[in-house]
């Protein structure tokens, strides 16, 4: 599929927070507008986009680095454009903008209700790693 990959700019918000909305990776306790505002252009974090021939953005990947490891969050290709190497393409405009700041590894969390994705990843050469992840609101239980 014919698509540009470039980093969201403010005018992508609405399109990019539809999509997300789309493919099911909104929940009650994030303001997905807030993630965008928060993550887009900065330095360590981004939003990339795929845009179509007519400009639509039909796939996405939030992308950042914590000083150590590289992380990924709304992976996201158009329920109508999958299986045409859409979201492939996103990981690795993910992984280059990773590598092009030094960073050596990149994870990623998959809800436990969202296990089949698995394969996906697996089919990029991710691989499941067993950890405990422990989590803390710093801003109060939503
Ligand atoms: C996950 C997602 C981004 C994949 O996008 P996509 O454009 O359909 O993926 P691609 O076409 O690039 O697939 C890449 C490869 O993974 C494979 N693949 C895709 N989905 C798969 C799955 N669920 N299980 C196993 N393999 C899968 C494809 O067959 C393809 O393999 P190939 O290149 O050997 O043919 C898309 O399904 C999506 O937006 N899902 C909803 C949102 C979501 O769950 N995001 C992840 C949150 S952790």
């Amino acid at each position: 599929m014919d698509v540009t990959i470039r980093p969201a700019t403010a005018e992508d918000e609405d399109a990019v927070v539809a999509l997300w909305r789309a493919c099911g990776l909104t929940v009650s306790y994030n303001d997905p507008a807030a993630d965008f505002r928060f993550a887009r252009g900065r330095g360590a974090s981004d939003v990339l986009v795929g845009a179509d021939a007519a400009g639509r953005v039909v796939a996405s990947v939030m992308v950042g680095h914590d000083g150590h490891r590289g992380w990924l969050y709304y992976v996201a290709a158009d329920p109508e454009s999958r299986g045409r190497g859409l979201g492939r393409r996103m990981i690795a405009a993910a992984e280059d903008w990773l590598r092009a700041r030094g960073v050596a590894k990149v994870h990623l969390l998959v809800r436990e209700t969202n296990t089949r994705v698995v394969g996906f990843y697996e089919q990029l050469g991710f691989e499941v790693a067993p950890r405990v992840m422990m989590s803390k609101w710093l801003t109060g239980a939503p």
